[in-house]
């Protein structure tokens, strides 16, 4: 792990107990995630974290009594309304003309559950099943506690993203990787766009060999986009595509570009990247340009 002048600023206390740790890039997740900004247990040292409990995972995900309604694993959190939001579209005041996804009209996906807490609305501690016995309600608790910083995220137009989407790169967007048609491609008709990393191994200089992948796992059609070393399996450091039933073929969503369990990537170890921002790599990974 490499720490540039920034991420040693700004997160040396993190770094520091990750490497105590023996936190190795994404072998080890649950050792990564204690020394992020994503660890908002008592144990946490990023700028929002609260004496409530010593558990990392609870402000996200529960054992039992999730919200099934939720497209994200066994999550522990009212999510907010899909509809409370303005996305990037063509017909907003930020639109441009050279879009060629469909962008669903409501936030879905994993993305409502990043906004869960990225849009300042609400409490980021309020728990579907808090911590201990009896902790079920189905409204959802505060685990409560004394917070550094504060339990709803402050911080505008970053870390908080608010509720106007429309100055985020689009989400809930269709990837329009392909080039090919028939089974091979990743979206058919007119979302087909040779200006994305597609079902063909990609020969130029940025990434050579990453591909879109596809595979049916439990009855359902995966995607993902190979980055590194290309194989079979889709891994932390892939690019997530996603599937949902308002948007045709895979989406991009906030999980496609961050993984929120694994902050350092490459030579950066802020953002929780799953390609590093390098070179603009991230970018890269998708965009052929
Ligand atoms: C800040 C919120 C947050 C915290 C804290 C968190 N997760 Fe997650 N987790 C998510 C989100 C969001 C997803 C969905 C990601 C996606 O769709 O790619 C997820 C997905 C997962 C998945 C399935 C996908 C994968 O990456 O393997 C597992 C397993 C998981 N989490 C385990 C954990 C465990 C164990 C902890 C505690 C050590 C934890 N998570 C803490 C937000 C969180
Ligand atoms: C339970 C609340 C919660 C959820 C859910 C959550 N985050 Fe965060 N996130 C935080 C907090 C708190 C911070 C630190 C805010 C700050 O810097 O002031 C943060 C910071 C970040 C950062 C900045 C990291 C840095 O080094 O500056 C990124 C990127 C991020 N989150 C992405 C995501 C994504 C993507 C998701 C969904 C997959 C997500 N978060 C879900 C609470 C959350
Ligand atoms: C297309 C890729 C991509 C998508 C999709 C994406 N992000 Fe990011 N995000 C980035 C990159 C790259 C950065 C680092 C920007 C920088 O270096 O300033 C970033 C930075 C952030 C930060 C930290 C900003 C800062 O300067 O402190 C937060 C918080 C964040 N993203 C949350 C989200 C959430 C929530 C979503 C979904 C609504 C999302 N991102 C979707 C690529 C993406
Ligand atoms: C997960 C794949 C993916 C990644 C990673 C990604 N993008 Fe995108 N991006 C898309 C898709 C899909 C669109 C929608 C394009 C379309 O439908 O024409 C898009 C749209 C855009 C647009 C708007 C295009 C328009 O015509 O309005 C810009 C600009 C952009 N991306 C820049 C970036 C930058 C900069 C990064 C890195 C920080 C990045 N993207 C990372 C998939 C990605």
């Amino acid at each position: 792990m490499k720490a540039t002048g920034t991420s040693l600023t700004r997160w040396v206390t993190g770094l520091a107990l990750g490497l105590a740790m023996g936190m190795s890039g994404a072998a080890f997740a649950a050792t990564g995630i204690a020394a992020t900004k994503h660890n908002l247990s008592s144990s946490g040292s990023g700028p929002n974290h609260t004496t409530g409990t010593d558990q990392i995972c609870v402000f996200c995900h529960t054992p039992h009594g999730s919200d099934t309604s939720a497209a994200v694993p066994l999550w522990n959190k009212n999510l907010p309304a899909g509809n409370s939001y303005q996305v990037y579209n063509s017909t907003a005041a930020s639109a441009t003309s050279t879009i060629d996804g469909s962008i669903a009209a409501n936030v879905g996906s994993v993305s409502l559950a990043c906004l869960s807490c990225h849009d300042g609305t609400q409490a980021m501690d309020n728990a579907l099943n808090k911590p201990g016995t009896g902790g079920y309600n189905a409204a959802g608790a505060s685990i409560g506690g004394t917070w550094t910083g504060a339990a709803t995220m402050a911080g505008t137009p970053i870390p908080v993203l608010g509720t106007d989407l429309r100055n985020d790169h689009p989400i809930g967007i269709q990837y329009c990787g392909g080039g090919l048609s028939g089974a091979a491609a990743v979206v058919s008709g007119s979302c087909n766009d040779d200006d994305f990393i597609g079902a063909a191994t990609r020969t130029d200089s940025h990434f050579t060999g990453a591909v879109v992948k596809t595979k049916s796992v439990n009855s359902a059609q995966v995607f993902w986009v190979e980055t590194g070393t290309v194989d079979t399996t889709r891994q932390k450091t892939d690019i997530s595509l996603y599937t949902r039933s308002d948007v045709t073929g895979p989406s991009v969503e906030c999980g496609s570009c961050h993984d929120p369990h694994v902050e350092s990537k490459g030579s950066d170890n802020i953002m929780f990247m799953r390609v590093t921002t390098a070179a603009s790599a991230i970018c890269l990974s998708c965009h052929v340009k």
